[in-house]
């Protein structure tokens, strides 16, 4: 038996690197996961690695910059799968550049990835985790279990990291909203929990020296 058998869970930018290896681990303890990525091949290859391995799993391809594609896809998985019980905000990109070349256009992008995407995503998935908390505490007089939330921070955010500017400032935000939505929705039975990874070996590090990936991350960061 799994330990999240029976729920299911929507796993933003799980494609590649951390998002994936979530969304296998989520299968692989009986959830029926979303693999949500923009991009369509690395989505569908680990929707099809969970269920090869005997999971269930749907792909969204829905870019949740835009809030109308993170409704479809919560619509989508809720119709398809029942219910949305586990939201795993972890899409995010990197574009760095020193800071006095740092254009709007860069710092939107990186800023509607790595925090609209969250914003978005989770606002979408409110209708369904309310709805059920409700009937439950109609019903039982308290949520039957704990829906969760969780969103990607960065220990960059927390440090700082030169070149970073966009991402830090994106990520720093993600752990405040993390904060207040644990204090607005952590009581009625909707837990969020902030990971806050260190580097990883993944896409978003390409082209950069691991060397100096870990000399910046300093001792907050346990690389692998
Ligand atoms: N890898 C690290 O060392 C590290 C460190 C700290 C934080 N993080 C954070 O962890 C998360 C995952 O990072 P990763 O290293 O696995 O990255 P990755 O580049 O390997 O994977 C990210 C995936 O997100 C997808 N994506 C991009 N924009 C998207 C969008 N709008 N909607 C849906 N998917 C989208 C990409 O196509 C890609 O498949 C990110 O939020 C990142 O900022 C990573």
């Amino acid at each position: 038996m799994g330990r999240l058998d029976g729920k299911v869970a929507v796993v933003t930018g799980a494609g590649r690197g951390i998002g994936r290896a979530t969304a296998e681990l989520f299968a692989g303890e009986g959830a029926a996961v979303v693999v949500n990525d923009v991009d369509p091949d690395p989505a569908n290859e680990a929707a099809q690695a969970i269920k090869e391995a005997g999971g269930q799993a749907m792909v969204s391809t829905d870019n949740t910059v835009e809030f109308a594609e993170a409704g479809r896809m919560m619509e989508a998985a809720a119709g398809q799968l029942g219910k949305i019980d586990i939201v795993v905000n972890n899409a995010g990109i990197t574009r760095d550049r020193t800071f006095h070349k740092l254009d709007d256009e860069t710092w939107d992008f990186v800023l509607n990835v790595n925090l609209r995407t969250a914003f978005h995503t989770t606002r979408a998935a409110m209708p369904y985790l309310r709805e059920a908390a409700k009937k439950e505490m109609q019903e039982q007089g308290k949520p039957a279990y704990h829906r969760k939330v969780t969103f990607t921070a960065s220990t960059a955010a927390l440090l700082g990291n030169s070149g970073q500017a966009n991402y830090t400032a994106a990520k720093g935000a993600i752990i405040s909203l993390t904060r207040t939505l644990a204090r607005e929705l952590g009581a009625r039975g909707r837990g969020q929990g902030p990971p806050v990874p260190g580097v990883r070996g993944s896409r978003l590090h390409l082209g950069r020296d691991p060397a100096r990936l870990r000399r910046d991350a300093g001792s907050l960061s346990p690389w692998r």
